[in-house]
């Protein structure tokens, strides 16, 4: 069998040393989920060198009915960032994975009000980076009240009034086979947040399989393939 010669995680645990530290902060750990391949919408290896740059790609990951950004950089995010949550929890964005370091992944719920892509519409996408937030690249923007994040960044807020980063989804690049994988996430989930607002509309939806794992596989999609609209802010 062919050896796998890459695992390489988005992020790592460790102390933020250069962030205040409030008395209560501690440091958080990533958590595994099920190890889940990303594939296109015919079920086949969705490969790093088939990502557009710049695109916003959406699979959903841990959860059926949980979004997630994939996202191939402009330039190398090479991590070694120290983010920290709103309860205080202290963490390291360790980068992107792939021969550039560009590809990365983040939760696409709002760390703010909980807005996400919908099948409907989505007012949060990946998208140019509006006058208020400094610096170069495109960022993550929630037109629902104009919160910024910085993907190359650990997706951590450079606008607006969402109180943490975007959950860092770990992803694994499956070398010779440049193969995707979603392995589990760090940061500030909004996972039970997100079920206690939305459960009963994702399960008119979705139906009990709305609060199901994911399965072995997850599929990409462009954004204008997930979301009927995309809103504009
Ligand atoms: S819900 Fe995203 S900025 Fe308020």
């Amino acid at each position: 069998m062919e050896r796998r010669d890459f695992v390489k995680l988005c992020a790592g645990s460790a102390a933020a040393a250069s962030l205040p530290t409030p008395a209560e902060a501690y440091s958080l750990k990533a958590r595994l989920h099920k190890r889940t391949r990303l594939v296109d919408e015919r079920g086949a290896p969705f490969r790093l060198a088939s990502m557009k740059t710049g695109v916003n790609y959406v699979f959903d990951y841990p959860f059926a009915s949980t979004p997630c950004f994939l996202l191939r950089l402009a330039s190398p995010a090479t991590g070694g960032i120290d983010l920290q949550t709103e309860a205080g929890g202290t963490y390291r964005w360790d980068g992107g994975v792939g021969p550039q370091r560009n590809v990365v992944s983040f939760s696409a719920i709002c760390a703010h009000k909980l807005t996400y892509p919908t099948r409907q519409v989505s007012f949060i996408g990946y998208r140019d980076r509006p006058s208020a937030a400094s610096s170069t690249g495109k960022v993550i923007t929630c037109c629902s009240d104009r919160s910024v994040y910085d993907p190359a960044a650990g997706a951590r807020v450079v606008a607006g009034p969402a109180p943490q980063p975007l959950a860092t989804i770990l992803l694994e690049h499956g070398g010779k086979r440049d193969e995707l994988f979603a392995i589990g996430t760090l940061g500030g989930e909004m996972f039970d947040q997100f079920f206690q607002r939305f459960g009963f509309r994702l399960e008119l939806e979705m139906g009990s399989r709305a609060r199901d794992t994911v399965a072995a596989d997850s599929v990409v999609r462009e954004m204008s393939r997930y979301s009927a609209q995309w809103a504009q802010c």
